[in-house]
């Protein structure tokens, strides 16, 4: 059974994905969420970790020195015996110390199809945002392994959706969203069967 970090900024509907998925999903039995770490103390995704009896830790970024920040979330990470850590709507740079412990163990969803529209900068909206103004025909999920920059590490999974001329950029994200929370499982999973 891995063990399975998970970090989030926000809503945390992604970390319910994967939740769900260890529950009664296609990572029952082979994958389990032992902690949940955010950035943000007020971040709904610790609700629902609370939720579940998982561990929920708030790390107040905001209130704290970078690098307290930087070596609390390390130490947390070590003392949680966490197999992998999953980024789900995480939206701080990962430690580089933590990306070089946990080389091609960390994974991260990005709601665009990389290398297209990532990088600094495009996490949210403003992906969706760049998508229309583009005028693309398709967007979707991309996980990625993390490595020391936003968004490069090789792609594991990606799936693609429409965009229709007649699509805002909130209807492109509702639309990459329900794949996201279809993909991050099935890549957490193609991960672990290829760490063994
Ligand atoms: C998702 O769109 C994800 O792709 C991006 O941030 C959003 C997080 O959503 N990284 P949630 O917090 O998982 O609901």
């Amino acid at each position: 059974m891995k063990k399975l970090a998970v970090l989030v900024s926000g809503t945390g509907s992604n970390l319910q994905s994967i939740i769900d998925s260890t529950k009664s999903g296609i990572l029952k039995g082979i994958a389990e969420v032992i902690v949940v770490i955010s950035n943000n103390p007020s971040a709904y995704g610790l609700e629902r970790a609370k939720k579940e009896n998982i561990k929920a830790i708030a790390l107040d970024y905001k209130n704290m020195d970078k690098q307290d920040y930087d070596d609390k979330m390390y130490k947390l990470i070590k003392e949680s015996g966490a197999d992998m850590i999953c980024l789900a709507g995480y939206m701080k740079k990962v430690p580089d110390n933590i990306v070089k412990e946990y080389k091609s163990r960390i994974l991260n969803i990005h709601p665009a199809l990389l290398p297209k529209f990532g990088g600094k900068g495009m996490y949210g909206h403003f992906v969706h945002e760049a998508v229309v103004k583009a005028k693309e025909t398709k967007s979707g999920p991309t996980v990625h392994y993390v490595d020391e920059n936003y968004d490069t590490g090789s792609i594991i999974l990606q799936k693609e959706v429409p965009v229709y001329e007649t699509d805002s950029p909130e209807d492109v994200a509702a639309r990459v969203l329900v794949q996201e929370h279809i993909i991050f499982p099935q890549a957490i999973k193609k991960v672990i069967e290829n760490l063994k």
